[in-house]
C-alpha cells in the first residue's frame, strides 16, 4: 500500500517482470527462510512481506524452518544460522567479506530451485536482500545468481543539516526536518521508511543534525532565528530520547552519529572553558562519551565544524585543529567511536580556494587513528562544478573523507532537474597524481576509517527531496559510495526503473533528462568554463545561492574591463601550485588547462582565443544560451510522459521544468549582460542587447 503522506520513491515494488521471468521470481522466493535473531533478520522479513506481493502479485511465505515445497524458496542467513545455507556457499570465502558484503546464489537444494542470501555479518544481510529485490523490481534473471559484492569503503554517511527543535532544514529544500526530536522517544513511520530507502542503497551512518550547532550569524535577518540549538542532543535528556532513533537506523545497520559543538563542555557542562589542552575539558568529553555509549552501544561518533563560519573551535584557545580534535577523538577511542573534523575553513586568505590545503596538510599525520578528516569535493563550496580540492592526495597519514552534496544547494534547490551523479563521477575519477599516474580521487578513502559523505536533502515533502527526479541524487549517492566504480548509466537506469516502471521509453526519457541535466545547469548558471559563486543575497533570508547577482561576489569572478577570471596561477594565488605535477603544470598555463576550468585558474581578456578559435566572452554568451535551449529541450522531453506515469509525478515535474527554464532564462540575461557591461564586446548572434 502506498503511503498517503509521502512518495515510496524507488522501493516500489511494482512489478515489471511477466510469464517465465516472473515465474522463475515465484519458484524461488514465495517462500522464505530467514534466520530470526538479530534487529537486522527481522528488517529482512518485513521488507520480504513489504516487497514480495508486489513484486510476484501474492503474499510470501515465511518459515521457522527449510520448508519442503514443489517449489524452492529463498533463505537468508549467515552460514552459522542454516545448514542449508552452510552447506550451499563457500563458507571460507563469505566469512572473508568485508562487513557488509554478501552473496547471493541460485542453488539446488533437495530438488528444489532455491536462491541465498548470505553474508558474514547480519547488516550484509539486509544489503544483500536489499540487491535481490532490486533484481526483480527491474526484472533482471535471478536463475543463476552468483553475485559477490563488497562496499569500496567502510564508511558511507548522511550529514543531515536538520536544525532540531526548528524543525528547519539548512539548504533543505524538500520542507520541514522529518526528525521531530521534540517527540522523541515516539518514533514516526517515517524514519523507518527513511531507514530503508538508506539500507537499500548501502549507507550506513546519518549525522542526525546540522553542522551548526550554534548561532549561524548568516541564515536570516532576524536575531531571534539565529540561534541553533543543535548542541543541545547532547544534553542527558536528549541523549535518551534519541534510543530509539538508533534503534530503528540499527535494524538497517546504519548508525546513529551526532554534530556537536566544540563548546560543549561550556555550554552542556558546567565548565568555564573548552580549551582542547585543559584537563576537566578532556575529562568532561570522556564522561559525555561514556554515557553516549551507554545509551547507545554502536553509535558512530562525532562530526564537528569547528573555526568555521561563526562556529567555535580550538582556535578560541589558539590550539590548532589536531589540538581540537584529538581532544575529542581520545573519550571516543575506547569505544571505537570516530571523530569526523570538517576542512571546510576559509576566511583569513584572499582566495579562499588557498586555505583548507594551507591548514590542513601540514597536519598530516599528528591526527589521532580515529579522526577522519572530511574533505568537500572542490575548494570552495558545492559549486555546479569545481575543480578538485588539493587535499585529496596530501594527507598519506590521516584518514579522510569525501564530503559531497546531495542537496541541491547551488544546482536549481529543488526546483530544478540537476542530477548529480555525473559529478561526482567526475570527482571520483580525477586523477590526482599524488602517488604518480593511477592516483584517482576515489582511491584514498579505502582505510577502515575512511568514506564518502553526503549532505541530505531529504524533508517532509511527499516527494521527500522536493522534486521527484531529485530522490535520484539520494540514490545515486548510495550507489557511488558503495562502488565509486559504477556505471553511471546503469545506476541510474536502475533507479528510472524502479522509480517509474518498466516502460522502455519512458526510462530511456528519464535516464537521458538526467545525464543531460548537469551540464545544462553549468552552462546557464557559470557560462561554462570555470566560473562560480555568482548568486544573490536574498532580502529576508540571506545567501539564497538560488539567483544569479554576479555584482554581488566580484571576487569570484574577477571581472573587469580588461578580462575575466581568477588568476590562481604562481602569478595570482598561487593554488593551482597545490596540485602535484603534471596537474599544477596543467592548470598553470591557459594554453593546457581544460576548458571547463580555465576561468577558474585564469584572468584573462575578453577576447582571448580558445582552441577554436572562439573568443572567451563569445564563449561564454554561446554556453548561457545553449544552457537554456538544453533545459527547454529537456523539459520537451519530459512532456512527452504526459499518461504516460501517474499524473501526481508528471504534473510536479512539468511545473519544476516551467520555473526551470524561466529561472535558466533570468541566469543567462544577467550573466550575459554583465559580460557585456564589462567586456563592451557584443554577441557576434546579436542575442544580447546593447546597454
Ligand atoms: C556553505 C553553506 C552553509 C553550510 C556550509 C558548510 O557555506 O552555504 O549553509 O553551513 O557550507 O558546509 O558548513
Amino acid at each position: 500500500m502506498p503511503h498517503e503522506q509521502y512518495d515510496d520513491c524507488w522501493l516500489r515494488y511494482e512489478r515489471v517482470a511477466d510469464g517465465a521471468r516472473r515465474e522463475a521470481y515465484r519458484r524461488r522466493c514465495r517462500h522464505a527462510y530467514v534466520a530470526e535473531k538479530s534487529p537486522e533478520s527481522s528488517a529482512v522479513r518485513d521488507e520480504l512481506r513489504r516487497a514480495v506481493p508486489g513484486l510476484l502479485d501474492e503474499d510470501v511465505h515465511l518459515w521457522q524452518h527449510p520448508p519442503t515445497t514443489a517449489d524452492g524458496f529463498l533463505a537468508v542467513g549467515t552460514p552459522d544460522d542454516m545448514a542449508m545455507i552452510a552447506e550451499s556457499v563457500p563458507v571460507g570465502e563469505v566469512e572473508d567479506l568485508a562487513d557488509g558484503g554478501y552473496l547471493l546464489r541460485s542453488v539446488e537444494w533437495e530438488g528444489q530451485d532455491c536462491l541465498v542470501v548470505t553474508a558474514p555479518t547480519d547488516r550484509g544481510l539486509v544489503y544483500g536482500t536489499f540487491h535481490l529485490l532490486r533484481l526483480m523490481a527491474t526484472g533482471e534473471p535471478i536463475d543463476d545468481l552468483d553475485v559477490w559484492e563488497e562496499p569500496a569503503y567502510d564508511n558511507r554517511l548522511i550529514n543531515h543539516w536538520d536544525c532540531p527543535f526548528r524543525g528547519t532544514v539548512e539548504r533543505g529544500y524538500g520542507g520541514e526536518s522529518i526528525f521531530d526530536f521534540d517527540r522523541l522517544p515516539d518514533l514516526r513511520d517515517r524514519y523507518e521508511d527513511y531507514a530503508r530507502l538508506l539500507a537499500s542503497v548501502g549507507v550506513n551512518g546519518v549525522v542526525v543534525n546540522n553542522v551548526n550547532t550554534d548561532y549561524y550569524p548568516r541564515e536570516t535577518t532576524t536575531e531571534a532565528a539565529q540561534t541553533f540549538d543543535g548542541w543541545r542532543l547532547l544534553e542527558s535528556r536528549r541523549l535518551e530520547d534519541l534510543t530509539s532513533l538508533a534503534s530503528v537506523f540499527r535494524r538497517y545497520g546504519i548508525r546513529l552519529y551526532l554534530s556537536v559543538n566544540f563548546a560543549a563542555p561550556e555550554r552542556i557542562g558546567d565548565l568555564d572553558t573548552f580549551d582542547p589542552l585543559d584537563e576537566d575539558v578532556r575529562a568532561w568529553w570522556r564522561q559525555k562519551v561514556d554515557e553516549v555509549y551507554d545509551l547507545i552501544p554502536d553509535f558512530g561518533g562525532f562530526l564537528v565544524k569547528a573555526d568555521s563560519e561563526g562556529q567555535p573551535g580550538p582556535y578560541n584557545y589558539d590550539r590548532d585543529h589536531v589540538e581540537g580534535a584529538n581532544a575529542i577523538a581520545q573519550a571516543l577511542e575506547p569505544h571505537g567511536g570516530r571523530v569526523w573534523w570538517r576542512a571546510f575553513v576559509y576566511g583569513s586568505h584572499e582566495d579562499r580556494a588557498v586555505q583548507a590545503y594551507d591548514t590542513f596538510e601540514p597536519l598530516d599525520g599528528e591526527f589521532a587513528d580515529n579522526v577522519t578528516v572530511q574533505i568537500k569535493n572542490g575548494p570552495i563550496d558545492f559549486q555546479p562544478r569545481e575543480p578538485v580540492s588539493t587535499l585529496f592526495g596530501a594527507m598519506p597519514e590521516t584518514d579522510v573523507g569525501l564530503e559531497l552534496q546531495i542537496t541541491g544547494e547551488y544546482t536549481g534547490q529543488g526546483v530544478h532537474a540537476t542530477y548529480h551523479l555525473p559529478m561526482w563521477k567526475e570527482v571520483l575519477d580525477f586523477d590526482t597524481h599524488a602517488d604518480g599516474e593511477g592516483s584517482p580521487v576515489k582511491s584514498f578513502f579505502r582505510g577502515s576509517g575512511e568514506g564518502v559523505v553526503g549532505v541530505g536533502s531529504v524533508g517532509e515533502d511527499h516527494s521527500w527531496t522536493g522534486h521527484y527526479l531529485a530522490q535520484s541524487n539520494l540514490y545515486a549517492f548510495g550507489r557511488a559510495a558503495w562502488d565509486p566504480d559504477c556505471d553511471a548509466e546503469a545506476v541510474t537506469r536502475e533507479w528510472a526503473t524502479q522509480t517509474f516502471g518498466a516502460d522502455d521509453d519512458v526510462v530511456e526519457t528519464v535516464v537521458e533528462i538526467l545525464h543531460d541535466s548537469w551540464e545544462a545547469c553549468i552552462d546557464y548558471e557559470t557560462g561554462g568554463l570555470g566560473l562560480m559563486h555568482m548568486m544573490h543575497n536574498g532580502e529576508e533570508y540571506l545567501e539564497n545561492h538560488y539567483y544569479p547577482s554576479p555584482e554581488e561576489w566580484p571576487g569570484y569572478h574577477g571581472a573587469s574591463e580588461g578580462g575575466i577570471g581568477v588568476d590562481r596561477t604562481s602569478t595570482g594565488s598561487g593554488y593551482a601550485a597545490q596540485y602535484r605535477d603534471p596537474v599544477a603544470e596543467r592548470y598553470e598555463s591557459p594554453e593546457t588547462c581544460p576548458e571547463k576550468f580555465l576561468l577558474f585558474f585564469h584572468h584573462l581578456p575578453w577576447d582571448y582565443e580558445l582552441a577554436d578559435g572562439t573568443t572567451v566572452v563569445q564563449r561564454l554568451y554561446d554556453n548561457c544560451f545553449d544552457g537554456v535551449e538544453e533545459v527547454e529541450r529537456l523539459r520537451d522531453r519530459w512532456t512527452e510522459l504526459e499518461g504516460r506515469i501517474d499524473e501526481r509525478r508528471f504534473r510536479h515535474v512539468a511545473e519544476r521544468f516551467e520555473e526551470q527554464v524561466a529561472q535558466a532564462e533570468r541566469w543567462r540575461d544577467v550573466l550575459t549582460e554583465t559580460f557585456r557591461d564589462y567586456s563592451g564586446i557584443p554577441d557576434e548572434r546579436g542575442r544580447v542587447p546593447e546597454p
